[in-house]
């Protein structure tokens, strides 16, 4: 069985899909974080992110045992990672590994921005959680006010349309609700009602 959650940046998505692995009994795999990883392996070998030669060699290069580091969930690396991930020679470097990881049994749960689209188009559920720009950023925000990030709301309500805008806006692989997968909109639900509806959404899949 595999599970395609898709979205925007801080729609929640990344929560609900760990939450929803573990109820399962399910593998779990947050795609973003290859972006990240490759943008962190760009960037610390002190190259740009407009280099393409190299970012693309960071892709093909890229290690899974080191998508775990802590580093990657910094504020930048998010921008940075949207960065990388509109250059097709990247997400092309990225499917086979991501692919291998949905087909691992008993089943898997990946979220990301292409999953039901690109790389799972076959999977046996798939949503696209979102939320108000609004709410998305008042969540980020508060996220990084506990981490002790220093941003005003209204910088992190900038950044997060900017990062819609790229995502959405790109040629490769852009983020899009597959015409298959249920919406769920979750700028009204906490993280526990946001699981009830997503097990429901489930339920109602695999017993059709
Ligand atoms: O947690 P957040 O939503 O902020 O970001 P993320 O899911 O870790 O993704 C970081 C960036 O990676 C996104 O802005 C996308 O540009 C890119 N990404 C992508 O292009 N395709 C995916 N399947 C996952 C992430």
């Amino acid at each position: 069985m595999i599970i395609a959650i898709d979205g925007p940046a801080a729609s929640g998505k990344g929560t609900l899909a760990r939450k929803i692995a573990k109820h399962l009994g399910l593998h779990y795999l947050d795609t973003g974080s290859l972006y990240r990883a490759v943008a962190r392996d760009a960037l610390s070998r002190g190259f740009r992110l407009d280099d393409t030669w190299a970012v693309v060699a960071m892709a093909r290069s890229l290690d899974p045992a080191s998508l775990d580091d802590a580093g990657l969930r910094e504020p930048g690396i998010g921008e940075a990672a949207s960065r990388v991930a509109g250059i097709p020679e990247v997400r092309a470097a990225l499917l086979d590994y991501q692919r291998h990881f949905a087909a691992r049994p008993p089943g898997t749960v990946l979220d990301g921005r292409d999953i039901g689209t690109v790389v799972c188009p076959d999977a046996d559920v798939k949503m696209f959680v979102t939320a108000t720009p609004e709410e998305r950023a008042r969540r980020r925000f508060l996220e990084r006010q506990a981490a002790g990030v220093e941003m005003t709301y209204e910088d992190t309500l900038q950044l997060i349309r900017d990062r819609d805008a790229r995502d959405a806006g790109r040629e490769s692989a852009p983020m899009r609700r597959a015409d298959d997968a249920d919406l769920l909109d979750t700028t009204e639900m906490d993280i526990e009602a946001a699981f009830d509806a997503a097990v429901g959404l489930i339920k109602r899949k695999i017993s059709q």
